[in-house]
């Protein structure tokens, strides 16, 4: 289990984003870059987050053919991120396509590669009407979660509530990285799912993905150990 919480840098300036990291420089944090940062400002974003001792999780759920993918993921490996992903849905080929271009891009050690099942914004009614997707929301995180697996990724992004069977289905070594996380008083905003840290903990979540409960609070530092302690605070239930 990962002791730090991951916390999303969902800003889109590298100006906002060191503001916002200012009061932890004291801390090696593992944050989360996702489109909107990467994509408005490229690569010299994960240089900067290096340089200052971060882990960085780059969630850009690719989702293409698997020539592209694998490609793409071959030039994402050069910049030497922890992990990253790709939308299971994309097929068994693609996710291993992904994984085949980071083992040809990295140098040092392979970034781990997660396989998006459903996002944790996604409603099960949603799921039946948008994606035509007849199955339970937890059978089809399923079937992704082994889809994933069976094509060589280390893990996926799933919601709280589904890791346990997750972990029954692909064993408790396979990752379940967990975002749709709130304090108690926070709003859920757009997510669907939500679960305190501690909850995420004892439903077996083995990373944690948190965004507006630490980037919208009034005290970013506190907010964030609140997040930590929470998440450390009972033992791990696989
Ligand atoms: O602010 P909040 O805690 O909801 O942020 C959650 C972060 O996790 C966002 O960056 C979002 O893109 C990401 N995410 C998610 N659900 C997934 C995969 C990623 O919410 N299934």
């Amino acid at each position: 289990m990962e002791k730090e919480p991951i916390i999303a840098l969902d800003f889109p300036t590298w100006e906002e984003t060191e503001r916002f990291l200012q009061p932890f420089s004291a801390e090696s944090l593992y944050v989360k870059v996702g489109m909107e940062l990467y994509l408005q400002n490229g690569p010299f974003i994960i240089e900067k987050l290096k340089k200052m001792n971060h882990r960085i999780f780059l969630d850009l759920k690719l989702h293409d053919i698997p020539n592209t993918v694998q490609q793409a993921m071959k030039g994402l490996a050069g910049l030497g991120v922890d992990m990253i992903n790709v939308h299971a849905a994309g097929g068994q080929k693609m996710v291993s396509a992904a994984r085949e271009g980071l083992e040809q891009g990295t140098t040092g050690k392979r970034p781990l590669l997660l396989g998006v099942t459903q996002l944790t914004s996604t409603s099960e009614e949603q799921m039946h009407n948008e994606q035509l997707i007849a199955v339970s929301l937890k059978e089809s995180v399923l079937h992704y979660a082994k889809l994933t697996k069976a094509a060589g990724g280390d893990g996926v992004v799933c919601s709280v509530y589904e890791a346990a069977a997750i972990s029954e289905v692909c064993g408790t070594d396979f990752l379940k990285v967990t975002p749709g996380i709130r304090l108690k008083e926070d709003d859920a905003n757009d997510q669907k799912r939500v679960a305190d840290p501690m909850l995420a903990k004892k439903l077996g979540s083995s990373m944690i993905v948190v965004g507006r409960s630490i980037t919208k609070a009034g005290s970013l530092l506190e907010a964030y150990q609140k997040v930590k302690q929470q998440w450390g605070e009972i033992e791990h239930v696989k």
